[in-house]
Parts: structure tokens; C-alpha cells; sequence
């Protein structure tokens, strides 16, 4: 597989006024923090994959994402995307590139979409055929025609994301960065724009480098998570890997047939509701398995139903920050 990125050692710093004591103080200082924003990570990403970039606030996602767009510099370390450096040949880079920040718009405020598009179309000169036929897959699956002829500035959030994908798409990059692309969306539109994504990746093989707070983004998307945390790539592996090796507990709940008035099984701690008929059992997947745990059930009582629920993402990932690897 051919490979599109390559980060070395990568690192940036921010040189920011050391703010103690008063506002006079801070204003006059010539103390200067460094924050390591991020902090020599190394990763390459292959063609066509989808990966999620995870991370709490402040971890480092969005200035990665400037390094491999080419907006920011880094401090040291080397970035290759598609055999160029991304910060110096910054406009080859753009041909092959599309880049969506969700907290800040790229579109022209005054200027209908359609209007907008045919604009990208001379920047980038979009061959009429491409073109065409991304038109096409825009009114498909972002719905755009309604708003054809609006003005960027009387969209709805979720009307103007999708109009931000659209354009950034537009010249058929090979490469997509999405930094929460779907934050403030509603379901409807959360939904459209990842089976967008999906859609591009199948259709053209786009690589797709995504941040989200919305785990469902990163599950419905991704197949790999980069997870980064302080600067520094804490897991990256696929995202089912990460399920099955970091899912140490599930919860299973049983409906049964006579009340139980106690369980005690190892590795599982047993809660009952109501009289005893409905139990909800912790599973302690190091010690021992669901199906352990149900056989040990029915020898004592009849189960009539049945429920197991393995962890999701988002709790492995939060347990992951808070107890480390
Ligand atoms: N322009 C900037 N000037 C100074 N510090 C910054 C700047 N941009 C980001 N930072 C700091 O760098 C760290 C990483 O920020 P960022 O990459 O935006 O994280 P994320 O996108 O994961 O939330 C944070 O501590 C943030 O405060
Ligand atoms: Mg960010």
C-alpha cells in the first residue's frame, strides 16, 4: 500500500507569557512558558485508511492536523505528506488535500454555495467531469440543492457543514482533515456527513484523518485510533484491537425464571433489582468470561432473558486517560 504520510519526531512548541501575579505583571513580563503542544510523535497513514484522532482537550489534535495541513510550522521533527513537505510547499500540498475546522468557516460569508463552488472549481481547476460528478454526489448525500443559491451567512450549522465538506471535496482531494467536523451537529446531520466520508473513501479511496469528542464518529468511521494525550501517542492500533484487548469489563443483566436472593461467582459482582428476578452482573473479563459467568448462573436458576453489553469506546478510552496503557 502506497503510503501518504510520514511523521518523524515530530514536535511544536508555544511560546506563551508566564501569567502569575497581577495583570501588570503579566502584561510587562518578559517570562515566557513553553507549552510542548506535541511532542515528538512519529506515525505513517497508508492510502485509503480512515483514521480517528482522539484526545482530551488540549492534547495536541488540532495543531498535528496544522503540521500535516501545512497552516503551522513544526518546532522540529519531519512531516512528508504525499512526498512533500507540507509547510513549504504549501501550495502544491492544497491540490491534494481537503481541510474542514469545525470551529471556523472557509467559506466566502456573502457568497450563495453554488456560486462558491464554481469558484474552487477555477482555483483548483476541477476537470468539468469530476466536477460533475461531485455535484451530483453533494445533492445525493448532503442535500444540498435546497440551499443552492443561499448565502453561506443564512445557513443553519448543520446546512453550512455540510456546505464546508462539500467545498473542501470539491477538487477531489486525496487526502481529507476533518477536525470536528460533526461538534454542535444534530443526529440527522452527523449521520449525513459521516456516511459522506464512508461514501468518499469507498468511491475515490480518500484518506481520511479525523478528530471528533463523539466517539460514535470515530466507531462509525474509523478502523484506526491514534490516541494522543499531553502531545504524545499514547495507543495506535485498530480500533476493533483496541476493543478486544482493552475491554476488561462487560455488564450482563439476566431476567430469571425463580427470585435469587445472592450469586456468588468469581470475577463477576452480582446486583439485583426489584425481588431477585433481574440481576445486573459486572464482568471482570481478566478473571473470567461472559459465558463462564452465565453458565455458573444457570445452574442456580433458570434464565429466561438476557443481555450483554461490552464496553464502548469512549469508556475504554476514558479508562485508558485515567489508568494509563
Ligand atoms: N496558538 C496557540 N498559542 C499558544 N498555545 C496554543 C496555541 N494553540 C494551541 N495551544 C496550546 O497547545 C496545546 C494543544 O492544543 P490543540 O492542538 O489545540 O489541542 P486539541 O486540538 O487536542 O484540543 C494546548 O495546551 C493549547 O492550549
Ligand atoms: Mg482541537
Amino acid at each position: 500500500m502506497e503510503q501518504l504520510i510520514q511523521v518523524k519526531k515530530l514536535s511544536r512548541d508555544y511560546k506563551i507569557a508566564k501569567r502569575d501575579g497581577s495583570f501588570l505583571k503579566f502584561m510587562f513580563s518578559r517570562e515566557h512558558k513553553i507549552i510542548h503542544a506535541v511532542n515528538s510523535i512519529d506515525f505513517s497513514i497508508l492510502k485509503g485508511e480512515l483514521v480517528g484522532f482522539v484526545g482530551p482537550n488540549g492534547a495536541g489534535k488540532s495543531t498535528t492536523i496544522k503540521m500535516l495541513a501545512g497552516i503551522l510550522a513544526p518546532t522540529s521533527g519531519e512531516v512528508s505528506v504525499i512526498g512533500n513537505d507540507p509547510f513549504k510547499k504549501r501550495k502544491q500540498n492544497a491540490y491534494h488535500i481537503g481541510v474542514i475546522f469545525g470551529q471556523r468557516s472557509q467559506l466566502w460569508w456573502d457568497l450563495p454555495i453554488g456560486d462558491t463552488f464554481k469558484l474552487l472549481k477555477k482555483i483548483y481547476k476541477t476537470p468539468d467531469d469530476i466536477y460533475e460528478k461531485n455535484l451530483g454526489l453533494f445533492k445525493e448525500y448532503l442535500d444540498l440543492e435546497s440551499i443552492w443559491n443561499q448565502p453561506v451567512r443564512q445557513l443553519s450549522l448543520g446546512q453550512r457543514m455540510r456546505a464546508e465538506i462539500a467545498a473542501a471535496i470539491l477538487h477531489n482531494p486525496e487526502l481529507l482533515f476533518l477536525d470536528e467536523p460533526t461538534i454542535g451537529l444534530d443526529i440527522v446531520a452527523k449521520r449525513q456527513i459521516r456516511e459522506f466520508i464512508l461514501k468518499l473513501n469507498r468511491d475515490y479511496q480518500t484518506t481520511v484523518i479525523l478528530t471528533s469528542h463523539d466517539m460514535k464518529d470515530i466507531e462509525e468511521i474509523c478502523e484506526r485510533i491514534i490516541l494522543i494525550d499531553k502531545g504524545v501517542i499514547v495507543v495506535d492500533c485498530p480500533v476493533d484491537e483496541l476493543k478486544q484487548s482493552y475491554n476488561k469489563t462487560a455488564v450482563v443483566k439476566v431476567n430469571l425464571n425463580e427470585p435469587v436472593l445472592a450469586f456468588d461467582i468469581v470475577g463477576a459482582i452480582g446486583r439485583p433489582e426489584d425481588d431477585g428476578l433481574k440481576w445486573n452482573f459486572e464482568v471482570d473479563k481478566s478473571i473470567t468470561t461472559t459465558g463462564h459467568l452465565v453458565f455458573e448462573i444457570s445452574k442456580i436458576a433458570e434464565i429466561s432473558d438476557i443481555e450483554i453489553k461490552e464496553q464502548a469506546v469512549e469508556d475504554i478510552i476514558h479508562d485508558i486517560y485515567k489508568n494509563g496503557v
